[in-house]
Order: structure tokens, then sequence, then C-alpha cells
């Protein structure tokens, strides 16, 4: 373990308990080489000394909190996270509140070390959205508060100038709720003095910087420091600290806490008035009485302020420049010297500042206080100012001692003398080591009758002339003879002449150091009056927060008692803090500046050691080496640790004590690790208490394993023998129904089977009853039926006797669609027929010719679609009937077929001459028209061909046979009006005459063939 092997690093050991041999020198040693190292964390038992580095270092990261997270205390190297964790452990397991007690100089690294122990709490308890607000809102307070309670001293840049302790609250799971914080005693002189080197509070500065134009120009500020009185005109920035980066973090923090827009604007309003009071200049003047008055030299300033606050300037000025006194039931007003008036306005500025610092406080605590009625553990954590000694010290300081004297006594108490006497009063063998207990300067301070504060409070109610002369006086006549009080005339008795002692001085021989106290401004520092017109000015403004500061300015509620002084008020907060203090288990973290310079690493051992023996760290390892680090009542060890031991697992039946030695001798610790007191078990070294710890960690595991492994065992069974119960519940329902089915279904087969033998009984019996065949028969008779049925339908449903009408019914069954058909053809057949046979003889021939043409042009001529409308006449002259023809008629006798007028191309010249056209039975015949004679017959067997054209001319080319002798002429080129019937008829007719098809020549050109 690399860590406990540097607790035990002879060089420089983590815990100063092991320190051998312990000297001061030693320890010295060990803190300076520890420092060297970086090691800036060292025990004494569970005390943690620190030496602030000043300087960052790399030992506050996540990963260091993850190693510090529930870690063996003694198993790591020393740090400020294991304090915090063995803190955070103890009130989260063992139910105790805890108090963390940060002490040490001013800028000896007591507010950083509060901050790194909230932060670490804040880690490693639990997360969620609502925990996670109230650890935000706790830490986001720090900013807020260092902002408006923490300003540049010479000892440290960033010192805080109030006492701060924090109760952080937290239910049983360890989850924090909220927190409570309690300020103590602003150091409110700072507002309008503070010494060259030094700063005012930081807020000032920041706001400065960090404000936009439009805020400042909202507050009525102007930018930079240089232009405020209070601000010491002097250049103010920081190094290392960036005011404006601050006062947005500040701005941020108010809104985390949630502080509304509002609240943030009337805060930074009042902080504007404090800064602008320190402006307002005053002039003197002379009343007519010849007294001094004064009054305000430039209005501006004092005009904003009001205008600021919503106040009549006329009060304000009034308030500021005189002062009202009640002389029984007069009232008077007097005016106040220049200085005076300086004087209220200074305490003015003071008492808004301080009380608006302490509404601030109140403020935060409202957002972070937890609701009552919730179960809460508590833990403290105190930041108070260190330690101080100054060239010049004052009442501040006298205080502030005071509180750190206060604080020394709990840590002696606790530490040093209540351990002690605890030893010799459990019976314990014990031998004494020797302390200085600071209880004596305690009392020297704060004793009710004759203590310095007392003095303080009795000189200032006493009537008549008020001075630190006669208080002074009076505190060296009570304490001539004390130890720790010196001044000048006690040393003039004691005939020491000391130059470091002025008058009007005092000194305190404080349990770190001698300090000396200048008692100047202590009665009005402790009286801290504010004059009842600046109150009621005050309150007369229409500023709500201003106001609401101001109570007492009520002129329904003007109280003539006087309020407590701020040193007894200081006395009573203390005494409270060191009550709540008391009950909580303490863990302390001594801080040690280990030099005057703020400077990185350097160590300066005089320095350390004179802390060193203030602090007691001697005496305290001394205590710790011959003590025991823990005890504990013997019911509640005994309790807790009985599962360890087999006698007294699980319950032990004789006294507790007995049962704790019981227990111990079976656990075999060496015996001087030990001591049995009257009604404590004692244990020396933390080593075997965490032993202990770690033993009782593995034993309830174990248990729990045990507690686990019956349940689940018990869990099983209950629920194998529930399973149990329930498949035999199913398996037998689902046998029964299994049974049924086969049953039913052994039922219905049984039925059929009977069915069947019972048909076949019955058919055998009745089987010579029937007759075979009759099913055919009934099937013919049912098909003859639906044919005849079929029939007599088609008989009554016949289709029109229309050649062109080919309807015909469907068939209504399918083995009818054969003869269907057929009946279909015939009756179409038949149709016909009948339409031949009522044809004219003449009709036929027409049709007969048409048919003929049909089959000779139909798709070869144009002209063949024309002719269809056209019946073929015949006889288009009229033969008969004129009697100019009779001639031509005679040739034609009985065997004209065709006779009309056609017109007959010549040949030579194209010309075209009329003539008629006569076709009989066996000739053609051309003859003029005028004379009615032939001209030229031609025997139809001379016709060798016909040509006609494609389209819808009359042109034919009669091709006759050279043999002939028409034919020595040439063919003959005709024009005809009846063309198709021309052409059809001489077909026909030389069909009849020679039965030889005439040659037709269907072409596209004109006079093809031979001699055309
Ligand atoms: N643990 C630390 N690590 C680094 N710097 C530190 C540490 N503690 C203190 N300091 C430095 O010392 C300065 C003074 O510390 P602070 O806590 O304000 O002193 P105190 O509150 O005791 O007056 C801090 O501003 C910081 O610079
Ligand atoms: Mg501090």
């Amino acid at each position: 373990m690399e860590a406990a092997a540097t607790l035990l690093d002879a060089e420089a050991v983590g815990d100063l308990v092991l320190l051998d041999p312990l000297t001061e020198e030693s320890l010295l040693r060990t803190l300076q080489e520890r420092f060297r190292r970086s090691d800036i964390y060292t025990y004494i038992g569970d005390v943690v000394i620190s030496v602030n580095p000043y300087r960052p270092l790399p030992i506050y990261t996540p990963e260091k909190v993850q190693e510090y997270h529930n870690c063996n205390f003694f198993a790591v190297k020393p740090h400020i996270y294991a304090i915090a964790d063995d803190a955070y452990r103890s009130l989260r397991d063992r139910d105790r509140d805890q108090c963390i007690l940060i002490t040490g100089e001013s800028g000896a690294g007591k507010t950083e070390a509060s901050k790194l122990v909230m932060s670490y709490v804040a880690a490693v308890c639990s997360k969620g959205e609502e925990v996670d607000k109230v650890k935000e809102q706790l830490l986001q307070s720090n900013p807020v508060l260092e902002a408006f309670g923490n300003a540049k001293t010479i000892r440290n840049d960033n010192s805080s100038r109030f006492g701060k302790y924090m109760d952080v609250e937290f239910d049983f799971k360890g989850e924090p709720l909220g927190g409570v914080i309690s300020n103590y005693l602003l150091e409110k002189s700072r507002i309008v003095r503070h010494t060259k080197g030094e700063r005012n509070f930081h807020i000032f500065y920041q706001l400065l910087a960090g404000g936009s134009a439009q805020l400042l120009q909202q507050l009525k500020l102007r930018q930079g420091s240089q232009h405020y009185g209070y601000l010491n005109r002097e250049s103010s920035s920081l190094p290392g600290m960036d005011d404006a980066a601050n006062f947005r973090d500040m701005q941020d923090a108010m809104a985390v806490i949630g502080f509304s827009p509002a609240e943030v604007t009337a805060l930074l309003e009042v902080t504007a008035v404090v800064l602008k009071l320190g402006n307002v200049e005053l002039s003197s003047c002379y009343q007519a009485s010849g007294m001094e008055a004064c009054s305000i030299a430039e209005p501006r300033e004092l005009h904003e302020i009001c205008e600021l606050i919503k106040l009549d300037p006329g009060t304000l000025e009034q308030a500021l420049c005189s002062r009202t006194v009640k002389a029984r039931d007069e009232t008077v007003l007097t005016a106040l010297s220049v200085s005076q008036g300086y004087y209220c306005r200074d305490a003015l500025a003071k008492n808004i500042y301080s009380r608006l610092f302490d509404w601030l406080v109140n403020r935060i605590n409202t957002s972070i206080q937890v609701k009552p009625g919730k179960q809460r553990k508590v833990m403290g954590v105190l930041d108070i100012y260190g330690f101080e000694i100054f060239q010049d010290n004052g009442f501040e300081q006298f205080i502030i001692n005071y509180c750190n004297e206060k604080l020394q006594q709990i840590f002696i108490l606790m530490t040093l003398k209540e351990e002690q006497e605890e030893y010799i009063r459990e019976g314990i063998q014990w031998t004494p080591v020797e302390f200085f207990d600071n209880g004596i300067i305690c009392e020297l301070i704060e004793n009710s009758k004759c203590g310095i504060l007392a003095m303080l409070d009795e000189e200032c109610l006493r009537p008549g002339v008020v001075n630190e002369d006669t208080f002074v006086t009076k505190l060296n006549q009570l304490f001539a003879t004390h130890k720790h009080y010196e001044s000048k005339e006690t040393q003039n008795a004691k005939h020491v002449t000391d130059l470091s002692l002025p008058q009007r001085c005092f000194r305190i021989h404080h349990y770190a150091g001698k300090v000396t106290y200048n008692v100047t401004g202590f009665i009005e520092k402790n009286n801290d009056l504010l004059f009842r017109d600046l109150s009621q000015a005050m309150w007369a403004a229409r500023h709500t927060l201003l106001r609401s500061l101001f109570p007492e300015g009520d002129p329904q509620k003007v109280s003539l008692k006087l309020p407590p002084t701020a040193g007894s008020q200081f006395k009573t907060s203390v005494a409270t803090l060191m009550k709540n203090l008391y009950s909580k288990n303490p863990n302390y973290i001594r801080c040690i500046k280990p030099n005057d310079t703020k400077t990185a690493m350097l160590f300066t051992p005089e320095l350390v050691l004179a802390q060193i023996r203030y602090l007691g760290l001697m005496e305290n390892v001394r205590v710790r080496r011959a003590g025991y680090a823990f005890r504990q009542l013997y019911s509640p060890f005994l309790q807790r640790y009985k599962m360890l031991g087999t006698k007294t697992w699980p319950r032990w039946a004789g006294g507790d004590r007995e049962g704790t030695e019981v227990l111990l001798s079976e656990l075999k610790f060496p015996p001087e690790e030990l001591a049995y007191g009257y009604t404590k078990i004692f244990i020396r070294s933390p080593r075997t208490l965490f032993d202990l710890e770690k033993r009782r960690q593995e034993r309830i595991g174990e248990l729990a394993t045990l507690i686990q492994k019956m349940f689940r065992g018990w869990r099983c069974r209950t629920q194998y023998q529930l399973m149990r119960k329930s498949q035999i519940i199913i398996s037998a329902w689902f046998r029964g129904h299994a049974q049924k089915n086969k049953y039913k279904q052994m039922k219905r087969s049984a039925l059929l089977l009977q069915a069947y033998a019972r048909g076949w009984k019955v058919r055998r019996t009745y089987r010579r009853y029937f007759r075979s065949g009759a099913s055919t028969r009934l099937a013919n008779f049912i098909y003859r039926r639906l044919v005849q049925k079929f029939l007599v339908g088609l008989r009554k449903n016949l289709p029109p006797m229309s050649v062109q009408d080919r309807t015909w019914p469907p068939a209504p069954y399918k083995f009818l669609a054969g003869a269907n058909q057929e009946l279909k053809n015939i009756f179409y057949h038949w149709k016909c027929k009948k339409y031949r046979d009522q044809l004219t003889p003449q009709r036929k021939a027409l049709l007969q010719a048409k048919l003929c043409a049909s089959e000779l042009f139909k798709d070869k001529k144009t002209l063949y679609s024309k002719s269809l409308q056209q019946p073929f006449q015949g006889e288009y002259l009229g033969l008969t009937q004129n009697p100019k023809y009779q001639k031509l008629h005679a040739v034609a006798k009985d065997k004209l077929v065709m006779a009309e007028t056609v017109m007959k191309v010549n040949r030579a010249n194209g010309k075209t001459v009329p003539r008629l056209l006569l076709l009989t039975a066996e000739h053609l015949v051309l003859a003029d028209p005028k004379a009615a004679q032939p001209k030229t017959v031609l025997s139809l067997s001379d016709i060798r061909g016909v040509s006609v054209t494609r389209f819808s001319d009359g042109l034919l080319a009669l091709h006759l046979k050279e043999t002939s002798a028409a034919g020595t002429k040439g063919d003959l080129l005709l024009v005809s009006s009846h063309l198709i019937e021309l052409v059809t008829r001489l077909h026909q007719t030389l069909m009849a005459a020679t039965s030889q098809a005439l040659a037709l020549h269907i072409t596209d050109q004109y006079g093809r063939g031979r001699g055309g």
C-alpha cells in the first residue's frame, strides 16, 4: 500500500502520531519536508493540518474525489477529502451530527478549505434534479457572500471580513436538503476606511468594473474606482483577480440561488447609495449664534442618492447636518459641525452596508432553508476570520481574536482536556499530559461581571463623560495582576519600561501571541449607535429594501431602550455557536500559513513554529499517542459488533461489558490496543477500529447472503409448492376433459356403426321389394322431358325469316349444345332455300349477273362499287318502242342481251363518236345512231379478250382475234356508261355460247394489249 507506506515514511510521516522522536524540531522538519514534496496535508490522528501552498495543486480533481470516496481513512494519502468523507459517512451511517472546525490565521487557507469540504460533499452525495438544485444553491452562496463580505487585506487578497457558519442539512439517506448560514460581525469600518495596500469590499470594484454602461447609468455611478472617496481613489485592480468576471459570476450565482431581477436591482441600488455617500462633501458655515454648522457643499451627489432611494433631498440633508435632541418635552434641532457631519455620513454608510449584508444572508437562507417537519442530520462548517495581529489593532481585532480564543478553547476542551479527564473518570491508567488551557484568557474577556467586554458595556452605559481613558483606567485597576493583561500602567507598576506599549493601549497575551490594542474607537464601535434622525430619514425613503433595513426609523415604534452593544451581541452569538458546536462531533482542519508574503511554496520555519506552538500541536500529538483513538459505551459497541463473535451472536445474555470482553478476546486483538473503562471501551489506534469495521462489513455481507439464501430458499419452496398444487389441478382437469372427449368420440362412432348396421339389415330385408333399372328409366324420362321442353320452347321462339338475321336462341342445357348448333344450321339453310324458291327467273338472272360482276370486279376496279346501286336493265335504248330501231331489233331477233349507247374512240385522233351497241346471244353489234344501221357485227368467238382500267372510268378495250374479219382493223376502244354490266353480260353470254371464260385484263394503263 503506497499511501500507508508514506504514512510511515520516516522522513515525512503522514501522521505525526508516528513521529519518532517527538520533538518540536522533528515535527517542524516533517512538516517542512512534506511541504517541499507538495504534501500539504498531514494528520495528527484524525486532525488535519493544512499548510497553505499559495499555488494551485492538482489534487482536487474529480478522480481524486472518487479515490477518497468511501476510502479507508488511513489507506490513502492525507487529504482534506479524507476528513470530509469521514465526516459525511459518520453523519450518514452513524447518524451523528458533524461539525467541521477550520481554524488558522488570516490567509492560512480556511475559506479555501471550507469550500473544498463543501464541494467534496456535494460531489459524493447522490444525484438527482432536486438534490442538484439544492447543492448548486448551497455552493453558489459562496460567490455572493464573498463579493459582499470579502476584501483584500495585507495578509490575504480574498480575506473574509465576516464570520460564517453554515449548517448543511441532510435527510436520512445523506442527500442534502438545504442549509442555514449564520454570519458574525462584518468588519464594517472597512466601508469608510482601509489602510493603504488594502481594499474595500470586493463588490464595489466588481460593480464598477463589471457593470454594463446601462446598469451604471441606472445606478448613477461612473466607471472607475478613482471617482469614489470610499475606495481611496487609488488604483484598485488586483493581479489574479478579474473583478468584472467575478461580478458576472456573482450575478449568475444570485440567479441560481433564486434572487429575482428586482431584488438584484434593489440590492445594487443600496450598494450604490453606500458608495455615493462617500462622495457627499460638507462645508462649514456659521450660524447667527456664532456656532459652527455644516451644509452640503455640492448637492448633486445628494440629489442622485435621493433619486435612487426615492427620498426628499431636504430630509436627508437635514438628517446629515443636524440632530434633534429631546430635552424633557421639547425637541431641539442642533446643528452639527463639519466633523460631526462627516461622522454622521460615515455612520450611515456603515450601517446601511452592514444591515444590507445581514439582509443578504437572510435572503439566501430563505432560498436554501429546509421545510420544517423533516427529520434531518446536520453538518456544520465553520469558517471564521483568523487570528489577526496588525500594527494598529482596534475593536474589530479584539473581537476577532476573542472568537479565535473561543475556538481554541473548544479544541483544547474536546481534544486535550475532555479526553484526559475522561480517562481518569473511566479509571484508565493515565499519565497526564501538560497543555496550556486558554480558558483564563476567555474568562478575561468575557466574564459577565468583570470581563473586558462587560467593562466596556458599563462604560458605554455610564451617564456623564465617557471616553476610552476611563475605560483603560478601569481595566488597569481590575487586571493589575492578571498574567495575560498588560498596559503601560501595569508595566510601570512592575518597573518595566516597555516602549512598544503606548498610552491608551492594552495588551493581551493571546494563546497565539501578544496583541496590543488601541482603545480609540472602542466605545463608539461598541455602542454602534445611529442617530435617530438618520434611521428615520432612511425609513422615510420609498425604496422598499432600504426602508426595511431601518425598522426602528418608524416614528410609531420609537423605543427608549438602548439596543444591545456590539460586544455583547457578539458574545451571545459566539456562545450560541459554541453550544451548537459542542453538540456535534467535531472534525478539525488546522490551517498553517507558511510565510507572510503569500509566496508560493515558501516555508518560513520560525513562522510555522510559532503556529505549531500556539495551536498546541505538540500537546495534541502527545495526548493522541498516549491516548485512545476511539471510545464508545459498551452497549452500543456490543450492539454494533456482536455479529463478529460466535458467543455474542445472535444474542448475548450477560452484561454489556462482559459481552464486549468476550467478543474482543475472541477477535484476538493485542491487549495494549484495548482498555476497558467503567462504562466505555477504549481502542487505541484507528487501525484497530478500521479493522473492526472492515470485519463488520464483511460479516454483514455474509449475514446478508445468509438472509438472502434463506429467503430465496423459502421463496422458491413456497413457489414450488404452489406450482405443484396448480399443476395437479390442471392435470386433473385436463385428464377429465380428454376422457370426456374420447367418450364422446366413441359414442358418435358407435351410433354411426349402429346406423349402418341397421340400414344394412333393413335394406337386406326390403331388397326384393325394389326394381332394378328404375333409376335409368327415371333418368331417361327426365332427359326426354327436358328435350321436349327445349324443342317446344324453340318452336315458340324461332328467329325472324329474314336471310340477314343469323340469331338463334342458346341451348338451355349443356348436353343440348351440339343439337342446338345443328338445328341452327339447318334452320338457316332452310331459310335461304325458301328465299331462293320465291325468286322470279328474271330476278334470278339479274342476281346471277350481279354475282358474276362481283366475281369479276370486286376489289379490282373502282367503278364496281358505284355500279352496286344500279340495277342491270340490259335494254337501255328502247328498241321495241322506238320504230327508228326497227332494223336493229330485227338483227337482234329474240336473242338480245343488252342494248345501249357507247362512245367509240378513234384510235387515230382520239375523237369519240356515239355508237349504238347491241349484245345478242351470238353477236356484238355496233351501229350508227342516226341511221340505226349496224356498222360492225362481231361474232362472239372473234373476241379474244377485254381490257379495262382499275379506275372509275368506263373505258373498255375489245381485243379481237386477228383471224377474224373485223380483227384486221385492230381492237375496238369504247366508252360505256354501263361498263360493269356490259363486261359482265359479255362474259355470261360468252360462257353460254362457247363455255369459255372471257379473258379480262384489269390494268393500270390504257391501251395495253396488242395494238393498244
Ligand atoms: N489548498 C490550497 N491550494 C492552493 N491555494 C490555496 C489553498 N488554500 C489557500 N490558498 C491560497 O491562499 C489564499 C488565502 O486563502 P483563504 O482561504 O482565503 O485564507 P483564510 O480564509 O484563512 O484567510 C487563497 O486566496 C489561495 O490563493
Ligand atoms: Mg477566509
